[in-house]
């Protein structure tokens, strides 16, 4: 058998996506409640629209999402019936603190993840929790500029602290950060304030930004570390990388070059904070250069180097080509003839998932954990049950590669989450019919449907996968 026995199989969502109960019990605006849906027929880059508050006439896929607010217990039972061992959610920051700089946490949010989590535990679904995934208090973003104030560290510790105390007894394992580095890329204003709550400013450097805010969530992060482990030593707590592992298009040597200066910036920078509790040499050097000035106070080095990690968890969907520019003398993104690409453009790699998994494991030999991997598909709305065979693909292929990393490549590896085994809202466009899960819900991009589940093909499939430990990948 190549998976442990205790092998850690189910998926993962993130509370904006799914909840919906915008305005119940007590929670305040999160960013995610004022970003609309994208629009253009580009798939690969149509981007929401951010709105300073929630506007009349404008559609907000977040503000109901599927209702799972309402729906949970429903939900929970068919997750379970698919077997699942654990399930990854995320506590909305909002319903605990519903303006981010609250005295006191709101005792009705605090409820509804008491009694959600009381639902998995009720099945042995082990609850593993993000602190911070794209939700931040929108009065954080509006009074402090989110990360970009030192002041939001400890409104993140405290919300960290409360939800560790109070859930001392049903979680084990914590995530703080959802994808820290998926911010990396400046040009993408989006992940600035979904990742960060940073809306940039006309002509800021924002490579200073990004640095200043990534130095506090790296506090914020290290400082939740220290402080869980003093409530209970048994907890898990961990770090979120999105990973997108960067080929070299040839074996010209500055194609080397270039795959090194993109994973180093994008990906190992937080990854090395993180783990091994320092700022690495080339960051240091690329500051010094770029003249970039990371404000520290005495005493942040040996909060980072003291609330190292336990665990790396991390996302894959795709994998990614660079090559090196001599005229631009920089890195520059290509395609990759050998793999193809969903609907919205992802590079589709089950190899490059093992590839990622080695890399991790060697560098920082840590134990990892899967906590996404999945495929957003256009699924029309129909009464009869799902086809979902490239789906059903899509995962095997990519169980396959994991396997191979356990079996013959000696990573020690917690668990595999699917990202959305339900359909929710994306992340990136808000569509609903961007769906990942293996059960559907009947909702379409602009809010109609009677929001009914109904399992997929996929579903029957996984339960299978599950129930045999990953032996069993036949469709
Ligand atoms: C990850 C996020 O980036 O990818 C999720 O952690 C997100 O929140 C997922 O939903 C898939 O992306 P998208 O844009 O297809 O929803």
């Amino acid at each position: 058998m190549s998976f442990p026995k205790e092998f850690l199989w189910g998926g993962a969502v993130a509370a904006h996506q799914l909840e919906g109960g915008w305005q119940d019990g007590g929670k305040g605006l999160s960013v995610a409640d004022v970003m609309t849906v994208a629009e253009g027929d580009n798939d690969a880059t149509k981007q929401r629209k951010i709105t300073e508050s929630v506007l009349p006439d404008h559609y907000y896929p977040n503000h109901e999402a599927i209702d799972f607010y309402h729906h949970y217990k429903e939900d929970i039972a068919l997750l379970a019936k698919m077997g699942f061992k654990a399930f990854r959610t995320s506590i909305a920051w909002t319903r605990i603190f519903p303006n981010g700089d609250d005295e006191q946490p709101n005792e009705e949010g605090l409820k509804f993840y008491d009694d959600l989590f009381d639902e998995m535990l009720k099945y042995n679904m082990e609850p593993v929790v993000t602190l911070c995934h794209f939700e931040l208090p929108l009065n954080l973003v509006k009074k402090y500029g989110g990360f970009r104030n030192r002041k939001v560290v400890d409104m993140f510790v405290k919300f960290a602290v409360t939800c560790f105390k109070r859930y001392e007894n049903k979680v084990k394992y914590w995530i703080t950060f959802n994808e820290i580095n998926n911010q990396a890329d400046v040009n993408f204003e989006f992940t600035a304030f979904t990742n960060s709550g940073v809306l940039y400013k006309e002509g800021e450097n924002r490579y200073q930004t990004l640095y200043q805010v990534t130095h506090h969530e790296f506090l914020a992060s290290a400082k939740a570390v220290i402080e869980g482990h003093k409530i209970n030593p048994d907890f898990q707590i961990g770090c979120m990388l999105a990973v997108n592992p960067i080929y070299p298009e040839t074996c010209n040597p500055m194609n080397q070059i270039a795959q090194v200066k993109e994973l180093d910036t994008r990906l190992f920078f937080y990854g090395d904070v993180h783990c091994r509790g320092h700022y690495p040499a080339y960051i240091l050097k690329l500051w010094e250069k770029e003249g970039i000035e990371v404000k520290m106070e005495d005493g942040d080095l040996e909060i980072l180097d003291k609330g190292k990690v336990d665990y790396i968890s991390f996302s894959y969907y795709q994998s990614l080509v660079t090559k090196w520019d001599e005229t631009a003398k920089k890195p520059v993104r290509t395609k990759n003839s050998y793999v193809k690409a969903s609907d919205w453009g992802w590079q589709i790699d089950p190899v490059g998932l093992r590839y990622t998994l080695n890399i991790l494991s060697e560098r920082y030999e840590l134990p990892l954990f899967i906590v996404e991997n999945g495929i957003g598909l256009h699924e029309p709305m129909t009464t009869e049950e799902i086809q979902d065979d490239s789906r059903i693909a899509y995962f095997a292929e990519h169980i396959a590669q994991v396997k191979k990393a356990v079996e013959d490549d000696g990573v020690a590896l917690m668990g595999y989450l699917t990202w959305g085994p339900i359909d929710i809202v994306s992340a990136g466009t808000g569509e609903m019919e961007k769906r990942y899960g293996f059960i559907y819900v009947d909702k379409d991009n602009k809010g109609n449907g009677n929001l009914t589940r109904r399992p997929k093909k996929s579903f029957y499939w996984y339960k299978k996968v599950i129930a045999s430990n990953g032996e069993d990948l036949a469709n």
